[in-house]
């Protein structure tokens, strides 16, 4: 039996909608549109094609969307400086410095400088904090995206199983939290677990972020469970081609076979987080205007 494709890219689009409704409201309420900046130092390919595609998004979203394009020799004192002209500016309700950083930047020096009210990207220590503790903060783009389609795929996670295959502070760390606040039973594997294919077996929800290519494999996965696949690995080109194929973190043609529900490396996980990035940027600007968010972002 194949599994069912769950479909990020038409739940994306589904909440990018909902988001440009609900920004709309906003303008009307606020007397201004929600605003989004995003920091690039340096030109890093990868993360050129994320910028672009994030004030591209928020534009679509109707939002405002402030590009802050800086040199790759810029300094720490340069950086902070303009976050903190960031913090302060009525007009910008999040802010996104675009990771990684050039090596002689901290990553958590300038991660720490933004307020954490207008910490989209949910990377500052109070929203680590306060996420681990049950408070309204900033959650992390990728793994909120992930319950998002966990839910709604599932219903309620209460008593389910899950294995989140990694433990970043950016993605398996929050995982686990947030499965944990939906009543799921989580363990945290990576790479000195033991016996991790035993591991995956019990799982009812697996979610794999390792950064490893294909590394889950079919017979790892309990029949019918849900398997969340949050790897973007480009394999090494195949002769006569130039680009090698992205995959998952998932051996997706064995998993699909024994998983309930999988979702695919491209058109998963990876379209929830712009997704969910706006809607923490219209969450924001709410909060900062003192309005109500509609339920259903
Ligand atoms: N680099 C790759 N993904 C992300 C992200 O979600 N946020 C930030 N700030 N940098 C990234």
């Amino acid at each position: 039996m194949s599994a069912q494709l769950i479909d990020g890219k038409a739940f994306a689009e589904s909440l990018r909608q909902r988001v440009g409704e609900a920004a709309r409201s906003f303008a009307q309420a606020a007397g201004r549109k929600a605003g989004l900046a995003v920091v690039l130092v340096g030109e890093d390919p990868a993360s050129q094609v994320y910028v672009r595609s994030k004030h591209k998004a928020t534009i679509d979203a109707g939002m405002e969307s402030f590009e802050h394009r800086l040199p790759a020799d810029t300094g720490e004192d340069a950086l902070l400086a303009l976050v903190d002209r960031l913090n302060r500016d009525p007009a910008v309700d999040g802010i996104l410095v675009q990771l990684p950083l050039p090596g002689h930047l901290d990553e958590q020096t300038v991660i720490s400088a933004i307020n954490p009210d207008k910490d989209v990207d949910g990377f500052h220590i109070i929203n680590a904090g306060r996420l681990s503790v049950g408070q309204d903060g900033f959650v992390p783009c990728t793994p909120l995206g992930c319950l998002m389609l966990l839910k709604d795929r599932l219903g309620d996670l209460s008593g389910l199983e899950a294995v989140v295959i990694g433990r970043s502070n950016i993605v398996g760390k929050p995982m686990a939290q947030l499965l944990t606040d939906a009543n799921a039973t989580v363990t945290i594997a990576h790479s000195r677990t033991k016996d991790l294919p035993g591991v995956v077996r019990r799982a009812d929800i697996v979610v794999a972020a390792v950064g490893r290519p294909e590394m889950v494999k079919g017979d790892w996965i309990k029949p019918g469970a849900t398997v969340i696949d949050v790897g973007i690995n480009r394999l090494p080109p195949e002769p006569g081609r130039e680009k090698g194929r992205l995959v998952g973190d998932v051996d997706f043609a064995s998993a699909r076979e024994v998983a309930g529900a999988i979702t695919p490396v491209p058109g998963g996980v990876g379209p929830m987080t712009i997704a969910v990035l706006l809607r923490n940027a219209l969450v924001a600007a709410h909060r900062n205007e003192g309005l109500a968010a509609p339920a259903n972002l």
